[in-house]
């Protein structure tokens, strides 16, 4: 019983480490309670800013404030005991080297949290360097990136002209270089993936970014048919919790109508 909680406590060195045979499996979680349910079960817990669309019903990922991220990522954190829990950094209008160091820590201590992901290019080198330097792991996120769009309905897949691709390409480079420990590469075209990839020294996490990638990531309500509204084409449905929830919720509101729950066996005499 030991050695098993033990062999799956996992811990950046080992999970980041681009030698590793098999996969890197992410999932994004908001809550104590769903955190639990995965928590032994993937390496990488996600506190994604898509709380704003998919918890919070919003158009976009840029209304999740700081104090919002440090709630759940909070409640996140408390719950996994094995898998390593990455909090978004939230949206902010203005860019500025400093600032964004300065909300890191102060959302790192916070919550307690094994590393950050931001959305950015390789005007995040500063940054980046500032960071590894009081040892905090960051994970970029190339391609699509969700904070620069005002609607998911714009959203769009990168890298299909070659400006594009050289870039992206530059950047994860860049950013690798800076002391990153992983790229995120999310909505790109798989032939970047691939290069990426093979290029670099540490490993690539993909959501739409094909299977090349070193690891995946999903947002979990798309992936268990939570939530509905969108579904890009990258989104495998291993459930329908949907569903299964309006089933439950009828039979519940069925038997309270036909007065079989609660009973005898739910009562306290
Ligand atoms: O916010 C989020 O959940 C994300 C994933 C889509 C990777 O950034």
């Amino acid at each position: 019983m030991f050695s098993r909680v033990v062999d799956m406590k996992r811990n950046i060195k080992t999970v980041f480490n681009k030698n590793n045979k098999r996969k890197i499996t992410c999932l994004t979680s908001y809550s104590y309670n769903y955190t639990k349910i995965i928590d032994d079960l993937v390496d990488v817990i996600l506190v994604g800013d898509s709380m704003g669309m998919v918890l919070y019903g919003l158009e976009n990922t840029r209304t999740i404030s700081d104090e919002m991220m440090i709630h759940h990522a909070r409640a996140v954190k408390k719950a996994a005991k094995n898998s390593l829990v990455f909090f978004d950094l939230p949206y902010s209008s203005r860019f500025d080297e400093n600032d964004i160091v300065k909300r890191v820590k102060y959302i790192l201590r916070k919550t307690n949290c094994d590393g950050v992901k931001i959305e950015g290019n390789s005007e995040l080198a500063n940054v980046i360097k500032k960071l590894k330097k009081v040892n905090i792991p960051v994970m970029v996120h190339l391609g699509l990136q969700p904070q620069k769009f005002s609607s998911s309905k714009k959203f769009k897949i990168f890298g299909r002209g070659k400006r594009d691709f050289d870039k992206i390409t530059k950047d994860a480079l860049i950013l690798e270089n800076s002391g990153a420990i992983a790229i995120l590469l999310e909505g790109i075209i798989t032939k970047i993936s691939k290069v990426i990839t093979n290029l670099s020294n540490i490993p690539t996490i993909g959501i739409g970014a094909s299977e090349f990638c070193d690891g995946q990531i999903l947002v979990s309500e798309d992936m268990l048919g939570l939530f509905t509204e969108y579904h890009p084409k990258f989104v495998k449905k291993y459930s329908n919790l949907s569903r299964d929830i309006q089933i439950a919720v009828k039979k519940y509101v069925k038997e309270v109508n036909t007065k079989r729950f609660p009973n005898k066996k739910f009562r306290y005499d």
